[in-house]
């Protein structure tokens, strides 16, 4: 994690103040969340990114992302996110629930944007780890929009699937060390999305093989930006897990 502009972000701006950062790996403390810029995937591109957290409480944040990126259509330039800072450490099996809340809209969206907007959610053996380390088993990819014909990792496994009250297409595909399984809307953008994720968690276990001794590490919510040009925002965001 890279905190270089967070001392200085906090000296210049006063409390309430929206906070806009635009380093590659630049993040924020946002209450309960941290906001990370995470332009891991810039050399495939050219553009620029900067993501601004609007407000935060422990339980809830919104925030928003401007980009502009061109070239590599197939290349992720960034997943911009905010990860909860509590929500981790906890066994699939002693989850009773994962309530989630994302309200989000594009406010402005170039003709032929390519981009996603998902949860990153990190699974592994040990109660915690980095996410996209040697530490990762699973990574669950849960997509409420995916724009221009972008596909996740591997291939389609399942149509038509219902979980959570919504219908999704899985798919599934190794990446580095660890497993990628993708749930992509299949009704379209879900804007107001309202679900206990641990819905997921079960189908995963019940379905798809993943052991119930799996820890959560990481719960991420962001949007992966290939092409275009957007201002992405986040009116509210909350995320927590309830053990049994
Ligand atoms: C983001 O884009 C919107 C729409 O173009 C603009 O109003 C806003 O000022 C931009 N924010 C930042 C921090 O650049
Ligand atoms: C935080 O910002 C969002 C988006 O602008 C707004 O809807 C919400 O009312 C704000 N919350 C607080 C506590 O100011």
């Amino acid at each position: 994690m890279h905190y270089s502009a967070l001392v200085t972000l906090s000296c210049l701006l006063g409390f309430g103040a929206a906070q806009t950062i635009k380093g590659q790996f630049d993040c924020l403390p946002a209450g309960g969340f941290t906001l990370c810029q995470n332009l891991w995937g810039i050399s495939a591109g050219v553009g620029s990114q900067s993501s601004t957290l609007v407000n935060s409480t422990s339980q809830t944040v919104a925030w928003s992302t401007n980009y502009t990126w061109a070239n590599g259509p197939n290349n992720v330039k960034s997943y911009a996110n905010v990860e909860s800072v509590s929500s981790k450490g906890v066994q699939l099996a002693n989850i009773a629930s994962a309530p989630t809340s994302w309200n989000w809209n594009y406010a402005t969206q170039s003709t032929g944007i390519r981009a996603d907007v998902a949860y990153d959610i990190w699974f592994g053996k040990a109660s915690s780890g980095n996410p996209a380390t040697s530490a990762s088993s699973f990574e669950i990819m849960i997509w409420l929009s995916g724009l221009g014909g972008i596909q996740p990792v591997g291939s389609q496994i399942t149509t038509g699937t219902v979980v959570a009250g919504h219908t999704w297409n899985l798919w599934k595909g190794p990446n580095g060390n660890w497993e990628v399984l993708s749930f992509v809307s299949a009704t379209g953008d879900l804007n107001s999305f309202d679900v206990d994720l641990n819905d997921f968690f079960t189908y995963l276990i019940e379905e798809q093989g993943v052991a119930s001794t799996q820890f959560v590490q990481s719960i991420q919510a962001g949007t992966e930006a290939f092409v275009g040009t957007a201002n992405l925002v986040t009116s509210s965001y909350s995320v927590s897990i309830v053990p049994k």
